[in-house]
C-alpha cells in the first residue's frame, strides 16, 4: 500500500519513579522488579494530562515529519485513560495542535491499540487515496496517530503485584501517503475473549459520585463478560487494574510469536529479513521468551521498557520512536511491530521504513 511512516517522536512526564521509591511503599524490592520485569523505573504523571503528553509526542512526530498541523486530515488517539469521556482524547489533542483539517477519534484497544491504530489509519488513507468500491471519501494523506495512556490514575498503588508494572507516556507516529512507497506490508488483528478476565479495571474517573456496586455484588464487566465468580469470592467491583499475571504471560508469549509468524507469511517475508522486531514492553521476560520461541535472536527487539516501564497504548510508539531516534530502522528496512492487552486483543504488522 502506497505510505510511509514519516514521522515519530514521544513525550514522558517529568517525575521518575525508580524501584526503590516503590520498595518504600509496598513489600517489595528493586532485584525482584529487576529480575522478573527487567524494569528499573517509570515515568508518572503529577502536573501532566494525558492531553500534554499525546500533544507534546504529536508535536514532535509532526517536526519529524515536516509537516504542519494543517496537513493531518486524520488523527485517532489510542488510549485508555483519554483526560474525558467526551469530547474523545482525540478531539482534546486535536484542539491543542491546532489539527484545523483533521478528523479525529478514539480507539481502545489497551497495549494492542498502536497495531490496530496504525491499521485503521492506513486502511482508511488507503481506501479514500484509491478510491476502493467508487465510493467517494475523505482524502486522508497524512495521519497522526497516537498511543497515549496515564495507568497511574488506573493503578492501585497498595498492590505490589501491579503497581510495580505500570508507567504514563505517549508515543506518536505519522503516516503519509506515498505512492511509490510499498508502506504497510502485511498485518493481523486478533481477540481473544477475556472470559476470566485476566485484565480488568471498572474505573471511571470521579469514582465518589458513582453509584457503583457495593463489594460482593457483580460488576458490570464481569456481568457483561460473563465471567465466573473467583475461586473462593464473589466478583466485586475493581476500580484498578486488575491482572492475573501468569495467565497474561503466558498468553502474551504464545499469541506473540503467532502474530508475528502470521505477518510474516502474510507479507511473504521471512522473520529473518526484518531488521528490528518492536513489541509491546510489558515485561521483558516476555520478549525474551518469545524470541527463544521465535528462534530470533534478542539483538533484533527493541527493548525499552528499562526506563518507562508499562506504558500500555504508548509502548510500541515510543519503542518504535528508540528506535528510529537510535537508527536501528534506515530506510527500506522491514519492521514488525507487535503488541497484546486487555480485551484480550493482539496482532502484529510489518512495514517497509
Ligand atoms: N515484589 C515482590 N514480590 C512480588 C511482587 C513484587 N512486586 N509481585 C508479586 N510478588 C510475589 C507474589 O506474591 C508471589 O509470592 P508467593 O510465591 O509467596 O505467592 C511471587 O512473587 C511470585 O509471583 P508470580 O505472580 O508468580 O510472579 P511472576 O514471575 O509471574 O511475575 C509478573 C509477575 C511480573 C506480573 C508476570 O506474571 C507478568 O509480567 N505478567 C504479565 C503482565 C503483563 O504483560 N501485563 C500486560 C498488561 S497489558 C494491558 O493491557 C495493561
Amino acid at each position: 500500500m502506497g505510505c510511509k511512516i514519516t514521522g515519530w517522536g514521544k513525550a514522558l512526564p517529568q517525575l521518575t519513579v525508580t524501584n526503590n521509591d516503590l520498595a518504600a511503599i509496598v513489600d517489595t524490592t528493586d532485584e525482584w522488579i529487576v529480575e522478573r520485569t527487567g524494569i528499573r523505573q517509570r515515568h508518572v504523571a503529577t502536573t501532566e494530562t494525558t492531553t500534554d503528553l499525546a500533544s507534546e509526542a504529536g508535536r514532535r512526530a509532526l517536526e519529524q515529519a515536516g509537516l504542519t498541523p494543517e496537513d493531518i486530515d486524520l488523527l485517532i488517539c489510542m488510549t485508555i485513560t483519554p483526560d474525558a469521556i467526551i469530547p474523545s482524547q482525540a478531539c482534546l489533542v486535536k484542539a491543542r495542535l491546532g489539527l484545523a483539517n483533521a478528523v479525529a477519534f478514539d480507539l481502545n484497544a489497551a497495549c494492542s491499540g498502536c497495531i490496530y491504530g496504525i491499521d485503521v489509519a492506513s486502511s482508511m488513507m488507503a481506501a479514500s487515496m484509491g478510491g476502493i468500491g467508487g465510493c467517494q471519501r475523505n482524502p486522508i494523506k497524512n495521519a497522526l496517530v497516537i498511543g497515549v495512556d496515564c495507568l497511574s490514575r488506573i493503578v492501585d498503588w497498595t498492590d505490589r503485584a501491579t503497581c510495580v508494572l505500570f508507567g504514563d507516556g505517549a508515543g506518536a507516529a505519522v503516516i503519509s501517503w506515498d505512492e511509490e512507497e510499498p508502506g504497510i506490508l502485511a498485518t493481523y488483528l486478533r481477540n481473544v475473549d477475556d472470559s476470566q478476565l485476566y485484565l480488568a479495571c471498572d474505573a471511571v474517573y470521579d469514582l465518589s459520585t458513582l453509584p457503583f456496586p457495593q463489594s460482593g455484588t457483580p460488576t458490570p464487566v464481569a456481568v457483561i463478560a460473563g465471567t465466573q465468580p473467583a475461586e473462593g469470592g464473589e466478583e466485586s467491583y475493581r476500580p484498578f487494574i486488575s491482572m492475573q499475571g501468569q495467565k497474561v504471560f503466558k498468553f502474551a508469549a504464545t499469541v506473540m510469536a503467532e502474530a508475528v509468524e502470521t505477518v510474516c507469511q502474510r507479507a511473504g517475508v521471512p522473520v529473518e529479513e526484518a531488521a528490528c522486531i518492536v513489541p509491546h514492553q510489558a515485561n521483558e521476560r516476555i520478549i525474551r521468551f518469545a524470541s527463544k520461541k521465535m528462534g530470533v535472536p534478542m539483538e533484533r527487539f527493541q527493548v525499552s521498557i528499562e526506563e518507562v516501564g508499562n506504558t500500555s497504548a504508548s509502548s510500541v510508539l515510543m519503542a518504535l520512536a528508540d528506535a528510529f531516534e537510535a537508527q536501528r530502522i534506515r530506510p527500506g528496512d522491514k519492521v514488525i511491530l507487535v503488541g497484546f492487552g486487555a480485551g484480550l486483543t493482539y496482532g502484529a504488522l510489518m512495514f517497509q521504513a
